[in-house]
This record gives C-alpha cells, structure tokens and sequence, in this order.
C-alpha cells in the first residue's frame, strides 16, 4: 500500500476561501515567544520555513497582537507597527517557497495580558480578573471597542500587504472578543452586555470589519472555544448558535474549533490537553459545530485540533467526514517532518509529541522561548542547521555512559553523525528512571520517547552494553575519542533521625505492596515526579497524602496543566496538606509543622513515607584529564527529561570529528 493509499484522506487538497492547500494538516497558531521587539523574527522564519518544508499544508503564525493594549510583554508579535510587514513578508515567501500557505491569526488578549508591560491597565469586557492573582482590567469603553475594531482590520489589511494568505480572527480561548462573548465575564449593561446579540456584537462587528479588507477574494475565517468549560460560561450549544449567526452574517471561509478559556481553573489546562487526556476526548466538539454548520447554504471548512499527535489519528477523524482538515501544534513543535514522514512510508521515525507540555506550553507559561523536549532542535532550526547533522567521517570512538534520556539521546546523535558509539549501562534495560513510567498509564506516553530514542540506537549501530560498569580505567580507552557522561544521579530521600525512615520514590515503586494502605509522600521537588506517583498509587486503591511545603502541589507545572491535574487529585482523594514539611516519622506517626506558625503541628498515621529530594549527581571521576568528557543531565545537577535531553544531544552534536 502506498502512503496516500494508506492516508487517503491527510493527502488531498482542499480549498479554504480561496486558498489551495495540498494536503489536510494544518499548523495551528501557536505563540513561540520568538519575536523581538514585538516583531517577528529570523527564528520565526526558520521555525516556519522547516515546517512547510517538512509537508504541512498551511501553517497559521501565531497570535498577532492588534494593538499595544494586547502587548504584554517583548515577545509577543504585533502586525500594526509598518516595520511589521516586510518581516511577515519574508515569512510568507519562505512558506510558500517551500509549498506550504500562511494564514496569520489576529487578535486581542484582554484582560489576561499584563498590561504593566505597556505601562496601561488590561483590557475587557468588565472588571472581572481571569486569576485570582491578575488585577482587575479596565472596563472597555464604547471607543475603545471601535477602536479594536479597526485595529483588527488595519492588521488584517497589514498581513494581506506582506503577501499572507488568510486571515485567522481569534475568537477563542478566553481572549477579548471571547471575553466579550462569555457570560462569566462580560457584565455589561451597555449594547455589548446582556443578551447573546449583544454579547456577539464586538466580535460580528469585528468580523465584518477584517471580512470588508479581505473582500470576497481573500480567505478569512475563525477561530472558537466550542465550550469554555467554565462555570456559567459559553456552552456548546451556545457555540452552535454563535458560529451560525457569524457565518450566516458575514463571509466565513473556515471554522477552526478550540475550546477552553485563559481562566485560573481547569478550563485553562483543556487548551494544550497533556498526556493524561485522551487523544479522542474532544472529538465531539468538532462534530456538533461541524453538523450546526450543515444547515449553511454555503458550509466553511471545518477545522478539528487537539491532541493529533499522529498522522493517524488525523486519518481517522477525516475519514469520519466531519473534519477538512486537521491541527497539529505541538506535534509539529515536535517533528516538523510529520507530514512528509507520514508521506514517504517513514512513519516510525517521527519524533512523537509525548504530550509533556514541558518545553512548550510550561516555556510559554514562563514567557520564554518555546523549546520540546523530545526535540531539542525546536527553535533552533537556524543556529542548529541540518548539515551539522551530516555524517562525519571519523573512527573517534564515542563512550556514552548511561542509558537514560541525555545518554541515550547523545548516543543517537553522536552514531547518527557517524560516530562509532558505545552506550554503557550498569543496568539491565534502556531507558533510565523514565523505566518508572511503563506502570503508569497516564505518563506512559513518556515512553514514546524512550521507544524513538532506541529506534535511533538501533538504525545507527550503536553499540549497546547493559550491565556493564565503567570505571576509570575503562575510560582510559577511550583517551582519542569522546566521552559523553550521562550517569544520572543517585535517588535521595529527606533524613530524619537515624531509626527513621523515608523512602526514594525509585524505593517506593520497587515494591508498591510493601508500602501497604496509607501512604504520605512529601512534594519537594515541584515536578511531575511526586504527583505522578501519588496518582498511580492512588489508582492502586491506597490512600494517599502529599505534604507540600512551598503550598502548591507540583508548582513547577504551569497552569496548562496544573489545574487538570489538581482536579484529579480531587477526583481521586488525594489530600493535600500544604505550608507544612516532615519532621519525623516513627511508629507510623507522621508529625508534619506548619511552616507559618512556630511550634503548631499536626499527625498523621500512615504506613509509608515517600520523600525524595533531588538526586545526588554521580559526577565523573575526575582522572581522565587528558580524554575529552562530557558532563550531560542529571549527573550534572538533578532535573527532568527536558534538560537531559538537550544536553545529551547538544553535546552530541558538537563533538569533533
Ligand atoms: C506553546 C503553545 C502556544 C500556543 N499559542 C497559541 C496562540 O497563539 N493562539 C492560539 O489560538 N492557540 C495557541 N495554542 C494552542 C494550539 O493552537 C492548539 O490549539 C493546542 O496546542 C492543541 O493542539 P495540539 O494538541 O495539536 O498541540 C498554543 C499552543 C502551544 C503548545
């Protein structure tokens, strides 16, 4: 079977308004914090000029900030400044050099913006903050809102000027005109608050507006929150209704469905849905905007995102006939050969997005660059250009010690340069702590990396040797090549008193019975690593406790996923006693202080105490000067994949031939 024999429905072309794409999967917009000066970038063009390369259809750039009230912060792209243009032209060029189309998505932030970085108040429907931690916004006057109308029309008409190909209004996610829209937070009593005409009029004005520059010849179409998932806020049969009268009033050429809301809530942590949603969970939404849709005389294309992570998935849902067309974002962030993988019968070696969030949605959270963390080369397309990849030709032998995430990335990348490369492990399998993960099925999807990364060992010869133990004479052998240090760090847990004891988390899964019914782990990390393991433990039916001394249970995860996973802790009992830590435990007496007031604790009684702190890093010995080491991931200092990954593979790739 062919590959368009087995993707019969990914590669045929569609006509959106009056762009032809070649094949059905879409880029969607996604923020990458590449801009300078709030304008794009060089990075920008790479980025997007590697993903047309790599077969996507049509890439939409992404959020362009209408106006300076929507800035936020340095990063952030605008399309109103005239500089704007030849930089989005230059875009437009290179995506459709290499046979991909441009759609630019515009938009209004409002009130989830920080507006001090424009030294103004934020901006939205009423004076509802989208946190509890945000300030309140400033209420939209009637001019105001006239003039964010033009503002989204002078943008619209600054992208066609840089040769874009469509337009991508930005209806979704809780931003403006969805602030607007929602009844959570628009408050009004004005022609713009109140009923569902009303609450509709700043986004059909709007609408109207960007349609009036696009004229019939140019594609324009939307972007919805299907459901805001949100308390008193929009619901699909709302949405059903709101996307019939846009498209019944106005021109609309395409239907690109999203859902959720920027929200301090659960709604948030919907929009870049992590691995522990199902990949088909929101599916549904598509198919009730797409049949609401049937009774057009003139039907948009419909737009489906959210969780295709492979070109299958992408079939599947096309073949259904609801969908024209899919959105990979993260995906793409990912692998942006996805497509053309899929196209050559080179499926297996897609780079998988694992639905961490880590590198993307967590760096876009803390207002940096995005980065992934199955692909250290996101962002990097033009510092790390492909050639660099090329094969050297050399008999430097590589030693690779250590076979977790960084040592088995740096082993693919050194043998795939062309390097003749040996990966060591004192242990029996590949794959390090992440090993761990295989018990757990909402992480499981780690182990797609894990599976990926041994494909490479395998297809580039990498000599692997397992329960093998590396000492310093050994590397002595090794004092004409390379040696990448990859050992990890050695799991710790808190110390209490001597008869006293807490267990690594490494301890606790070796034996899950042995811990028994009560278990109490202690969060000091903020990662994934202890809420994952209070889950599966709580999946095992045990009773579970995370002492959380900062107070918030894993706060190194950003709020796109936090707040789903705090609703599972929920859902799954799992209790939380935050501002306190762990002073002893004897007898099966836990006494845990409250750090805010001296001298008060409480007990618990539990079976088992799980409290690992950061691992010690097994750093390499120290009389190898005359070899060229390495130092990558956790043996340097204890962290997560993301770091491991990156160091594994930026070291590879810089080695000497
Ligand atoms: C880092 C990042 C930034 C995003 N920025 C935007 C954006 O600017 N505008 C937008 O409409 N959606 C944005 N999104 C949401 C994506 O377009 C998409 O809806 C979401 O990631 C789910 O699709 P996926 O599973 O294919 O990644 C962003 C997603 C990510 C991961």
């Amino acid at each position: 079977m062919t590959p368009d024999e087995h993707y019969p429905h990914v590669f045929r072309t569609l006509k959106i308004g009056q762009t032809e794409v070649r094949n059905r999967i879409f880029v969607p917009a996604h923020t990458t914090n590449f801009g300078e000066d709030n304008l794009p970038s060089s990075r920008h063009l790479a980025y997007h000029r590697a993903r047309a390369a790599g077969g996507a259809g049509l890439i939409i750039f992404e959020g362009i900030r209408v106006h300076k009230s929507s800035l936020g912060r340095q990063q952030g792209v605008n399309g109103y400044e005239a500089g704007s243009i030849p930089k989005f032209r230059d875009i437009a060029r290179a995506v459709r050099e290499e046979g991909g189309k441009l759609f630019g998505q515009i938009l209004h932030l409002g009130r989830h913006i920080d507006g001090n970085f424009a030294r103004m108040a934020s901006w939205s429907a009423s004076s509802i903050p989208w946190t509890a931690t945000a300030t309140a916004p400033h209420p939209m006057t009637s001019q105001e809102i006239r003039m964010v109308v033009k503002a989204h029309a002078d943008v619209a008409a600054n992208l066609f000027e840089a040769e874009l190909d469509g337009i991508e209004l930005q209806l979704a996610h809780g931003h403006l005109l969805q602030q607007f829209l929602s009844p959570a937070v628009n408050a009004r009593e004005d022609e713009y608050g109140g009923s569902l005409e009303n609450r509709l009029r700043f986004a059909m004005e709007t609408a109207i507006a960007v349609r009036e520059i696009a004229g019939q010849g140019r594609t324009m179409g939307i972007r919805i929150s299907a459901d805001e998932f949100l308390q008193g806020g929009l619901t699909l049969d709302d949405m059903c209704d709101v996307v019939v009268r846009l498209a019944t009033a106005v021109q609309i050429d395409f239907v690109n469905i999203s859902h959720s809301a920027y929200h301090g809530s659960y709604t948030i942590s919907t929009q870049m849905a992590d691995m522990a949603f199902q990949n088909e969970q929101f599916r549904y939404l598509t198919n009730s905007i797409s049949d609401a849709l049937d009774k057009l005389q003139q039907k948009p294309v419909v737009m489906s995102v959210c969780r295709y992570n492979t070109i299958d998935l992408a079939e599947d849902m096309l073949s259904l006939g609801k969908a024209d067309m899919i959105g990979m974002a993260r995906a793409h962030v990912a692998d942006p050969e996805i497509v053309n993988k899929a196209k050559t019968g080179r499926t297996k070696e897609t780079l998988p997005c694992i639905g961490c969030n880590q590198g993307c949605a967590d760096m876009l959270a803390q207002s940096l660059a995005i980065s992934c963390l199955v692909n250290p080369r996101a962002g990097k397309e033009a510092e790390w250009p492909m050639p660099m990849l090329a094969k050297v030709d050399t008999k430097k032998p590589v030693l690779v010690v250590g076979a977790g995430p960084a040592g088995m990335e740096a082993a693919g990348i050194a043998a795939e340069r062309g390097f003749p490369t040996t990966l060591a492990d004192s242990k029996s399998t590949l794959g390090g702590t992440l090993s761990w993960l295989e018990m757990m099925p909402l992480r499981r999807e780690f182990l797609n990396l894990t599976d990926r990364q041994k494909l490479r060992l395998g297809e580039h010869g990498v000599n692997i040797e397992l329960e093998r133990t590396i000492s310093a004479e050994a590397l002595k052998e090794y004092h004409d090549g390379h040696v990448i240090w990859a050992a990890g760090a050695g799991a710790r847990s808190q110390m209490l008193s001597s008869e006293e004891t807490t267990l690594t988390l490494e301890g606790a899964l070796a034996d899950t019975d042995a811990l028994a019914d009560r278990v109490l782990l202690v969060d000091h990390l903020g990662t994934w690593a202890v809420v994952s393991v209070a889950e599966y433990l709580a999946d095992l039916g045990k009773q579970v406790w995370i002492v959380v001394p900062t107070g918030i249970v894993g706060w190194k995860i950003s709020v796109y996923s936090s707040f789903a996973l705090k609703y599972r802790l929920r859902q799954k009992n799992i209790q939380i006693v935050a501002g306190h830590s762990l002073s002893s435990f004897k007898n099966g007496l836990a006494i845990l202080d409250d750090l805010s007031i001296e001298g008060e604790s409480r007990n618990l009684q539990v079976d088992s105490v799980i409290a690992p702190v950061a691992g010690v890093p097994r750093t390499p010995p120290e009389t190898l000067a005359e070899a060229s080491i390495f130092n990558v991931g956790d043996s340097v200092s204890a962290r997560t994949a993301l770091e491991a990954v990156f160091e594994g593979h930026e070291t590879a790739l810089f080695l000497d031939a």
